[in-house]
């Protein structure tokens, strides 16, 4: 018999702050949560994961968030920048190799101002007309994402990191705002993107209350993907001497969301693969449905180096392809190629 308190969240989509409190403070409901999230996946996606070729274009970026690699501040990263053309390749070989949607992920980089963002997209937009263009660039005006939309792009990635202001204003410069960062994913929902919002699981200060914001701030929001994956510390910041975060939190978390959305995109995501050898695998098994391998030129991989030890930074995109066509099979689930659109109920 399945765990009354299982039961209830797969039914109702929804707990009362002190039992989504017990829910994830607990390990005992994981074997439960586990498996009404495989079964609600299935009821709504079968055994279908969605791929997403990641193509990070650039790692410099104007921002100084604690966590982060790419961090203005860390005056060791080694810096680099896409061309279009290159830009271009890479799709190209991802369109090669399946993929039908792409997503432009870099630091917040001036020098990609929204003439030339525009000018990307409009050119990959031209050239694919039947894939969804992806932008995962940061905070911006909202005439900015305007401007990106009607050049073409479809989707928006932006992780909230925390919907608590307090702990938001621990992870980042005083700069930068959890209230700016949720203005920009309603400006985002409100122009038509498929939005796609997060947060980190472990980071530093973060506690179950901050959690439970999360997952409050994520019923607000309603995105169409949720992307959550483990802090993992990085030598070159001020978290270096902070603990990672835990696999198996991030994957209650996601069987959590898994029932709580049931049509949500849901990635098992590089930071738990590289946190878990088998990290990405026991997310599909946990409720995720999204993978999204690497489509960036070898030598950007190391360059883009947000957290420590990242896999697939040696591989080439269609070695990448096929290690998680592999690995998705061997976890019982099957990779498809289109678009891969949300589906609501
Ligand atoms: N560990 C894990 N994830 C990180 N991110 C940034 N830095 C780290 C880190 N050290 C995540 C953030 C960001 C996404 C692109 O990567 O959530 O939104
Ligand atoms: Fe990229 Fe395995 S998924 S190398």
């Amino acid at each position: 018999m399945m765990n009354s308190l299982v039961e209830k969240l797969r039914k109702n989509r929804d707990l009362s702050d002190e039992e989504f409190r017990e829910i994830i403070d607990s390990g005992r409901y994981d074997d439960d949560l586990r498996t009404a999230a495989d079964e609600v996946r299935r009821e709504n996606y079968g055994d279908v994961v969605f791929l997403r070729g990641l193509i990070e274009f650039t790692n410099y970026c104007k921002n100084d968030c604690l966590y982060c690699g790419l961090r203005a501040s860390n005056r060791t990263a080694d810096r680099y920048r896409l061309s279009r053309e290159e830009i271009l390749d890479c799709c190209e070989e991802g369109y090669a190799l399946g993929y039908r949607t792409f997503v432009l992920q870099g630091g917040e980089d001036p020098y990609y101002n929204d003439d030339r963002i525009c000018e990307i997209v409009a050119a990959i937009r031209k050239r694919f007309p039947d894939c969804a263009i992806t932008l995962s660039i940061g905070e911006k005006a909202r005439e900015s994402y305007q401007r990106y939309f009607d050049a073409g792009a479809n989707r928006y990635l932006l992780r909230h990191e925390t919907a608590d202001d307090a702990h938001y204003a621990r992870l980042h410069p005083d700069t930068m705002s959890a209230q700016n960062r949720k203005r920009c994913l309603w400006d985002l929902k409100a122009i038509g993107y498929q939005v796609g919002a997060g947060f980190m699981v472990g980071s530093p200060y973060q506690t179950t209350d901050t959690l439970i914001a999360d997952l409050r701030f994520l019923q607000q929001l309603q995105p169409d993907m949720i992307g959550i994956g483990p802090f993992l510390r990085h030598h070159a910041t001020p978290f270096r001497d902070q603990p990672n975060g835990s696999a198996e939190l991030t994957l209650r978390l996601l069987s959590i969301l898994r029932l709580m959305f049931p049509y949500v995109l849901l990635p098992a995501t590089t930071a738990l693969g590289t946190i878990l050898p088998d990290g990405r695998e026991r997310g599909l098994q946990a409720g995720a449905n999204v993978v999204m391998p690497n489509l960036s030129p070898v030598a950007a991989r190391k360059k883009y180096e947000i957290y420590e030890n990242k896999i697939c930074t040696g591989e080439e995109s269609a070695q990448c392809r096929g290690c998680l066509e592999m690995r998705v099979k061997a976890a019982g689930y099957r990779i498809v190629t289109d678009r891969g659109d949300v589906r609501r109920a």
